[in-house]
């Protein structure tokens, strides 16, 4: 896979109202005026399908849908963005930016729901084609608060009660322990102006901005 990216693919993650589609816009923003080659994608969403998967899975009248099949939509709206944009993008050399990826499989489903998490990882390595992101931020915190500062109507997961959510807060915490590497958790309860400086900071550790 490394061989054929010439681009980065960095990804942002977070529970819910810890900030992190601020902090991508305003990445999105400062690269745009850097003249750099990068877009903006969401998970799940980004392409025409994906998008339509989305609305099913955050439909607050689906309270129906079991836990097997959210975790394959995700997957399968993962699979679409994968190979219809973020491949090509990457071959390019584009920089990409995407809000959320398979690590929110991973917590929300796997340490959230309770499905197996070797699973989801081997279902993971077929839909993204093996792509792994260069860098992925996690913006942390307390799931009480994060709820608390959601103004417009809450969706489907966001409805889940608080032992969910902390459930996903505890599960990111331990994806930043287990690839030191790759992912690093950010303290979500800071200015934006702060934040920002140390999400640049990493940022620029991955590309030459
Ligand atoms: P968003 O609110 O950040 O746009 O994300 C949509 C919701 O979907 C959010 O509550 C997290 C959830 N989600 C999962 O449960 N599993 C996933 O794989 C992804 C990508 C999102």
């Amino acid at each position: 896979m490394e061989k054929i990216v010439k681009g980065f693919f960095i990804t942002f993650e977070g529970s819910e109202g810890s900030g992190k589609s601020t902090q991508i816009q305003m990445v999105h923003q400062h690269l745009k005026k850097a003249r750099k080659p990068v877009i903006l994608l969401r998970e799940p969403g980004g392409v025409r399908i994906s998008e339509k998967i989305r609305r099913i899975l955050l439909d607050v009248n689906n309270k129906e849908i079991s836990k097997e099949c959210e975790t394959l939509l995700y997957m399968a709206a993962r699979a679409q963005i994968v190979k219809e944009l973020i491949l090509p993008e990457l071959k390019k050399g584009t920089i990409i930016l995407c809000d959320r990826f398979l690590d929110s499989t991973v917590v929300y489903q796997g340490y959230g729901c309770g499905v197996d998490i070797d699973f989801i990882n081997q279902v993971g390595a077929f839909v993204t084609q093996g792509l792994e992101p260069h860098l992925t931020l996690i913006f942390d915190i307390d799931a009480k608060k994060g709820l608390s500062r959601i103004a417009r109507a809450k969706d489907r997961i966001e409805l889940r009660d608080i032992s969910y959510h902390n459930k996903v807060r505890k599960g990111y915490q331990e994806l930043g322990r287990l690839y030191p590497d790759r992912v690093k958790l950010i303290e979500s309860d800071q200015s934006r102006e702060d934040i920002f400086t140390i999400v640049m900071n990493y940022i620029n550790q991955v590309i030459k901005v």
